[in-house]
């Protein structure tokens, strides 16, 4: 038996936001980060509609990109003050995570983060408030997906918490929210978006609910991202809905390897000064994992579907999976994404040496690599790599080499 499941309600389309004028309850609080939504008036808009609906609001701010298990727990403790009966989490992946591992403690003060972390292991949610998700950028879906990444930055690791139970009650997938997201922003995302649905496609976990989405999710990427990028709104509001299909297909049928070593590499250089954003390391990895995968004969004859959906062309699976890759690569150098993480700059964008140096890179490798195969991402890929080969997998990663084995 498998499950599928998502939230009760999604609300999309531009305007959507207003729907939190209907919602019924005494008090929200509203989750937000570094100031984003409140300088384009989102959050504005967001407290006035839920005080026409009648509710006290108090709001959390200065949620942290990857934020950490310290701005978990304190937002608990003023969840816990203020005693609300609606979270509503809104931005980008990382204040509605943050809201969700918020919203787990507020209703269970004395679980542990490691508690979190067991997989599919929560207690039931929802006896104290539900939970509204409006995504602010086009990537991560976490307003449908029962995921919430929370960084260690004492072990400088990502871990994912994963249990149905955190799939928001209400989604708001509103594109107004998307058009104020700055090109990079819009280039990490919609490539973070690709890496989910091609993962959702060819992990051992997919199943016909949700295969379609990803599917078509990978599609509308492939029709809208580029132009999206370039500024085309029309496309941008495309490919809000686009990384909300492709999180409807992940939530459910996980993730892979591209995923587990995104999140093992993503804080482990941050004492040099950057981290390698999340989905910039999904578009340097992905092509490296599908030509692992591809080994796998099932991961191998997916892969091909996916190329024929596309129309890339290819007599033979191995002449499609050298389409994929070449194309996805040509998508990195069009959305200026470094092809490894040896030119990885602090800023993100390709240069010759980047912030992460060669020395430091191979002497963290066996714990890193230690570290992806132990993610909860891993267990879904469709081929299960050893401790060497997610060492020689990272290399190709670091130094943008072929993958032969
Ligand atoms: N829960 C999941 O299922 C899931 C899936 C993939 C990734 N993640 C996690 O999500 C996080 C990344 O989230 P993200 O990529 O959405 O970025 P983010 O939330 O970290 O935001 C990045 C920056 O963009 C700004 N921003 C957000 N929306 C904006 C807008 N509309 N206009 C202008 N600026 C805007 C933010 O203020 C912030 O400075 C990572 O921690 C990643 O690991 C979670
Ligand atoms: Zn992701």
């Amino acid at each position: 038996m498998a499950r599928f499941t998502l939230p009760r309600d999604l609300y999309h389309g531009k305007g959507a936001l207003e729907t939190l004028k209907t919602f019924e309850g005494k008090r929200a609080v509203i989750c937000v980060g570094g100031g984003s939504m409140k300088k384009f008036g989102f959050l504005d808009r967001a407290i006035s509609y839920l005080q026409e609906a009648g509710m006290e609001v108090k709001v959390i701010e200065g949620i942290e990109p990857d934020p950490s298990v310290e701005t978990v727990m304190k937002g608990a403790e003023t969840m816990q003050a203020f005693q609300p009966d609606w979270i509503v989490a809104m931005g980008g992946g990382s204040p509605i995570d943050a809201a969700k591992a918020m919203w787990i403690k507020y209703e269970y003060p004395d679980i542990t983060f490691e508690d979190m972390c067991q997989v599919f292991g929560l207690p039931k949610l929802r006896k104290k408030a539900h939970f509204c998700a409006i995504s602010s950028t086009s990537g991560t879906a976490t307003e449908v997906t029962a995921f919430s990444i929370i960084t260690d930055y004492k072990k400088g690791i990502k871990y994912p918490i994963a249990d149905f139970e955190i799939t928001p009650d209400v989604a708001i997938v509103d594109p107004d929210l998307a058009e104020t997201m700055p090109p990079k922003l819009v280039a990490h995302t919609g490539m973070d978006a690709l890496t989910h649905a091609i993962e959702a496609y060819v992990s051992t976990a997919h199943c016909d609910y949700s295969d379609p989405l990803a599917i078509f999710a990978i599609k509308m990427i492939q029709k809208n991202l580029i132009e999206s990028y370039r500024g085309d709104m029309e496309k941008r509001d495309m490919m809000h809905n686009a990384q909300c299909l492709a999180g409807m297909a992940f939530s459910n049928a996980l993730l892979g390897i591209v995923h587990s070593m995104a999140h093992k590499t993503g804080a482990a250089f941050a004492d040099y000064g950057a981290h390698i954003i999340h989905g910039a390391a999904n578009a340097m990895y992905l092509p490296k994992v599908i030509a692992f995968n591809a080994k796998d004969p099932t991961a191998k004859k997916r892969y091909g579907e996916i190329v024929d959906y596309m129309g890339l062309g290819g007599s033979n699976d191995d002449e499609k999976i050298e389409r994929l890759i070449a194309y996805l690569r040509k998508m990195n150098d069009e959305l200026n994404i470094p092809h490894g993480i040896k030119q990885y700059g602090a800023d993100s964008y390709p240069v010759e040496q980047g912030f992460v140096p060669e020395k430091v890179f191979l002497e963290r490798l066996p714990e890193i690599a230690k570290n992806a195969l132990l993610d909860a991402c891993t267990g879904s890929n469709p081929r299960q790599p050893s401790q060497e080969e997610m060492e020689k997998l990272l290399k190709c990663c670091y130094y943008d080499t072929e993958v032969d084995f």
